[in-house]
């Protein structure tokens, strides 16, 4: 195998390999380098790199591979060999029903923030036309997806990055979804309301813990996104002023925050404070209602 790439098999004019050699020489190069799903990451990396569906390489295993279908195979690779996220590296993630723009400019949405859109849209079931601010929209995951699952919402999202909104923004015009976008400084009060929801994955990695995380994560997405001391609160203490009486709060925080999370909606006069777990079984999302 070769240093930078999937192996000299692969070097384009070497003559011709197979889908199943390429999907066979790929995984094993990305399990080398540490990725924990190198098959996965192997046939998505190659349904991208020649246009089909990654069902499709199944009944074309022995199909040969054009030069420019090898290279643009071994490109990918590469780079998802060097421990990009596979989600940079595909340029594109799905997210609830959507499928999302993903780049360095914001974090990946994440399994676990399924869940909080889940408790945001049962938060304003019964409300015509429910005002909703998305605090830290990073790609505009969650306000999309609130846009997308509940015709008539009238969604804000707000971030401090400009590059992250500029991503949002592609997303907006990728879904065709409506959602506005405003650029803010959660640690400076929210925005004027009334909102019937505050919804938010603020960042909450704990900034000693950021060097003990994987590369993807630590060396990719940006660290801005990851962690603020502080956000969780100053967003819950933000709510507060802003959000339409039985207008509700919901948050993503760490697992292993939800109990200090929960105590913070009580000490501010949050009522119906309820956790929700993630699919591992941790509590992930607090919610609460202002009374
Ligand atoms: C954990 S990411 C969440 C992104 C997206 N909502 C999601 O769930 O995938 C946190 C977001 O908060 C933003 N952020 C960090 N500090 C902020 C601040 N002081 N004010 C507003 N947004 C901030 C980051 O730029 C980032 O987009």
């Amino acid at each position: 195998m070769t240093e930078d790439g999937v192996g000299a098999r692969l070097q384009p004019g070497t003559g011709t390999v197979s889908i199943g050699e390429v999907l066979r020489l790929s995984t094993e190069h990305l399990a080398a380098k540490g990725s924990d799903t190198p098959r996965l990451d192997a046939e998505r990396l190659l349904a991208k790199a020649i246009g089909l569906e990654r069902i499709e390489l199944y009944t074309a295993f022995d199909r040969p591979l054009t030069q420019p279908e090898l290279a643009a195979a071994r490109e990918l690779v590469a780079r998802r060999a060097r421990r990009e996220p596979l989600q940079y590296v595909l340029g594109e993630w799905g997210f609830r029903h959507l499928t999302l723009t993903v780049d360095r400019r914001a974090l990946i949405p994440r399994p676990e923030t399924e869940i909080l859109v889940e408790r945001a849209l049962a938060l304003v079931a019964g409300l015509e036309r429910p005002r909703v601010l998305d605090v830290g929209t990073g790609s505009g995951a969650i306000a999309l997806a609130i846009a997308d699952e509940r015709p008539g919402a009238v969604v804000t999202g707000l971030d401090s990055s400009e590059d992250a909104l500029g991503l949002a923004a592609e997303n907006v015009a990728r879904t065709g979804l409506a959602v506005e976008l405003a650029v803010h400084d959660l640690f400076e009060g929210l925005p004027d309301g009334p909102w019937d929801l505050v919804v938010s994955n603020p960042p909450y990695v704990d900034a000693a813990d950021l060097a003990g995380l994987q590369p993807e994560v630590r060396e990719w997405e940006p660290h801005g996104a990851l962690s603020a001391e502080g956000a969780v609160e100053a967003v819950a203490r933000g709510a507060v002023a802003v959000l339409a009486p039985g207008g509700a709060l919901v948050v993503e925080v760490g697992a292993g925050q939800t109990d200090a999370t929960a105590a913070l909606f009580h000490e501010l006069g949050f009522a119906e404070v309820r956790m929700t777990r993630d699919l591992a079984g941790h509590d992930r999302v607090v919610e609460g209602r202002r009374t």
